[in-house]
């Protein structure tokens, strides 16, 4: 194995509530509750489909393409205000440490993220530098469960994807390594997260996986 490509929210840092608390504002908005139990479905997936999947869980249809663009807008406002202050103590715990172990190693590291703030978030946080390739929501036009966002980070580092292996939180994030035929180390719930060749309960754990053999 040559490269690790990581996901962001909720892998490399704790942003992942904050997606979720903005939805939940916007939800509100609209007079219902977007409870925790839906979250898991917004995992990894690009913005403009979160808010589809928020829109029926309200059972809430009929907007038009611009009103949806609207709420959409609206929420990542919502975010952005949310995540202004973010520092490096959302950082999820062993992430430097782990990065530092496989950047020591030789292997090569990637940003693979949804999120058309990715880039900005790395920067916020100080870790910018240990990204060889970062490619964020602002480079890819495919959502995940499509591979276009890893398979764009191993073409940017010349790794075939082979020989990449993915850090994921979302079982989208999952399926979209496979297809892009990566392996996977997934952060959290077996149950959901299965298909995954590892599956850790958090990224404290991550130092510990052996990355040649899983
Ligand atoms: C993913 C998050 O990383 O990025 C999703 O898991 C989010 O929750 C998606 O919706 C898109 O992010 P953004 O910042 O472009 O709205
Ligand atoms: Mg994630």
């Amino acid at each position: 194995m040559k490269a690790v490509i990581f996901d962001l929210d909720g892998v490399v840092v704790n942003t992942a509530k904050y997606h979720y608390l903005a939805w939940k504002k916007l939800a509100g908005d609209l007079g219902f509750d977007f409870d925790i139990r839906h979250n898991e479905r917004l995992k990894g997936v690009s913005r403009m489909e979160s808010l589809n999947i928020v829109l029926e869980v309200g059972g809430i249809t009929g907007y038009s393409q611009e009103q949806k663009e609207e709420l959409a807008d609206r929420k990542n406002q919502y975010y952005l205000t949310m995540i202004e202050n973010l520092d490096q103590s959302e950082i999820l715990p062993g992430i430097p440490e782990f990065l530092d172990k496989i950047r020591n190693a030789g292997y090569k590291t990637a940003l693979g993220s949804a999120s058309k703030s990715g880039g900005m978030i790395l920067r916020k946080l100080g870790l910018e530098s240990k990204f060889d390739v970062i490619v964020d929501g602002n480079l890819v036009e495919k959502p995940k469960p499509d591979p276009e966002v890893f398979v764009k980070g191993a073409q940017l580092l010349n790794i075939p994807c082979e020989e990449c292996i993915v850090v994921e939180d979302a079982k989208a994030g999952v399926e979209a390594a496979h297809a892009g035929h990566m392996k996977c180390i997934g952060i959290g719930d077996p149950m959901i997260l299965g298909e995954a060749e590892k599956v850790v309960n958090s990224t404290e754990e991550l130092v510990t996986v052996d990355l040649e053999h899983i």
